[in-house]
């Protein structure tokens, strides 16, 4: 019977034939022990010298790193493999033989890696982060279709720029200039006011000169929108929603997060609701607790973001900034101007802001004022500012940055190990 590793559980005791490659190998004179990988799973595989074919033997035991195969052998439970199941071999094809894998099972630089990202993903933890970071997909077009959201694709060659002009990926648009889209929220906003709660999943780019661990030039980001969503409505929504793909994660998962390694207790107890504090209050205790560089009306960096987190065992909302470090679309709050309805949603552990969102401003005349104070009053933006002339009403959203997500849930260092392929400053290929 031709299976998978991941399907070996609905065969314990018979033969089956499994499409595989050679992930690592110990052997001696009676036994060899072959790691096998097909992608769906990792298996270790068992030759023993005395119940097989002496040119069976031989051939594990000569088999190199990567190597494909066809095994065949009959399925056992094991408790001693974290997997669960052990493939007792009877036989040995191979397919293609792999000669001088540069990835060999000691450690190896990160440079090194990355330079080898094509090959690297098949490793065991790079595997087991891919297939996090898939859930999370899965469960977030759960989540939305559930709620009643309607997905939809924005653009990506754009004309307009809502967080800002300084970060842009240009290029022709035949003879006009155009951007890589850097969110998709303006024509999510349009989205709304036709499809009522909607969320896009998509690719977004930043031309930014970040060398950290969270920056990637680009990342994707999943950008719910709502009509006749006030600002705390939509915390709701996003609160829900990130204790839905943590939850699943743990539910799905386990396997992968015992590869990584990744301690649970730290996730389990992620719903909601998540705290809140303002930006004002936020200021006060940096101060207090010595962060002397930061005055009201600065941004946060990475070591403020670090100690507001740290005081908290879920994530964070910080709520409420002042409306000069923030872009022209934010709903000023009604009781003063100086400060917008918005909240940065900060991940424990040091991950930092995994979502920006806000309420939208819905008012024709503001929006124009903001528009022309940000030198905003090009064609790009005349449809937007046209949302709020035909039944304008208030909404919300807030975009999910997925890469910062997948490193904190699965406990990875750097954003670089959360895509397939990153884009970094200074790093195009593969
Ligand atoms: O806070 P940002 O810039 O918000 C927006 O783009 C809004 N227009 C979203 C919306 O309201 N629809 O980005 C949202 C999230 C951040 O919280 C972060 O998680 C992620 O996107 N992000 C990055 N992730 C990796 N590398 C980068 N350079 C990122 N920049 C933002
Ligand atoms: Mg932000």
């Amino acid at each position: 019977m031709k299976t998978t590793i991941a399907e070996v559980n609905k065969y314990v005791g018979e033969s089956v034939t499994i499409g595989a490659w050679l992930a690592n190998k110990r052997s001696s004179g009676k036994i060899a022990f072959l790691q096998l990988r097909d992608g769906t799973g990792f298996i270790q595989g068992v030759v023993v010298k005395e119940e097989v074919e002496e040119e069976v033997f031989q051939k594990a035991k000569s088999i190199t790193q990567e190597t494909s195969l066809y095994v065949t052998g009959v399925v056992r439970e094991d408790e001693r493999s974290p997997f669960g199941y052990e493939l007792t071999i009877t036989n040995v094809e191979i397919i293609h033989e792999s000669t001088d894998y540069p990835i060999t099972p000691k450690e190896h630089g990160t440079e090194f890696l990355m330079d080898n990202r094509h090959l690297w993903l098949r490793s065991k933890r790079q595997h087991a982060v891919m297939k996090i970071r898939n859930e999370i997909i899965r469960s977030t077009y759960e989540f939305f279709n559930e709620n009643g959201f309607v997905k939809v694709d924005p653009p990506i060659l754009t004309g307009s720029a809502p967080e800002g002009t300084t970060e842009l990926f240009n290029t022709k648009y035949f003879d006009e200039d155009a951007y890589l889209s850097q969110s998709g929220q303006l024509y999510m906003e349009a989205a709304a006011m036709a499809l009522g709660k909607v969320f896009s999943f998509g690719p977004t780019f930043r031309a930014e000169k970040s060398k950290t661990r969270r920056h990637l030039i680009e990342f994707w980001m999943i950008e719910p929108e709502m009509a006749f969503y006030e600002h705390e409505d939509s915390l709701k929504v996003q609160e829900e929603y990130v204790s839905y793909i943590v939850q699943s994660v743990l539910k799905n998962c386990q396997l992968e997060l015992k590869t990584l390694g990744r301690d649970t207790s730290k996730l389990e107890h992620i719903k909601a609701p998540f705290p809140r504090i303002s930006y004002d209050d936020a200021i006060k205790f940096l101060h207090e607790k010595g962060f002397t560089d930061i005055q009201w009306g600065d941004d946060f960096g990475a070591p403020h973001e670090t100690a507001i987190a740290e005081s908290f065992d879920k994530p964070v909302f910080i709520t409420q900034y002042p409306k000069g470090i923030k872009p022209f679309y934010m709903q000023p709050a009604p009781d003063r101007d100086d400060v917008v309805l918005c909240a940065d949603l900060i991940a424990p552990e040091g991950y930092g802001e995994i979502i920006g969102g806000s309420e939208r401003i819905n008012d024709y005349d503001l929006l124009k004022q903001r528009l022309e104070e940000h030198g905003l009053t090009n064609d790009a933006y005349k449809w937007y500012l046209e949302l709020r002339k035909y039944g304008s009403v208030p909404h919300s959203g807030f975009g999910l940055g997925l890469e910062r997500t997948v490193a904190w849930i699965s406990g990875v260092e750097h954003v670089r190990e959360t895509i397939p392929f990153p884009r970094l400053l200074n790093r195009l290929y593969p």
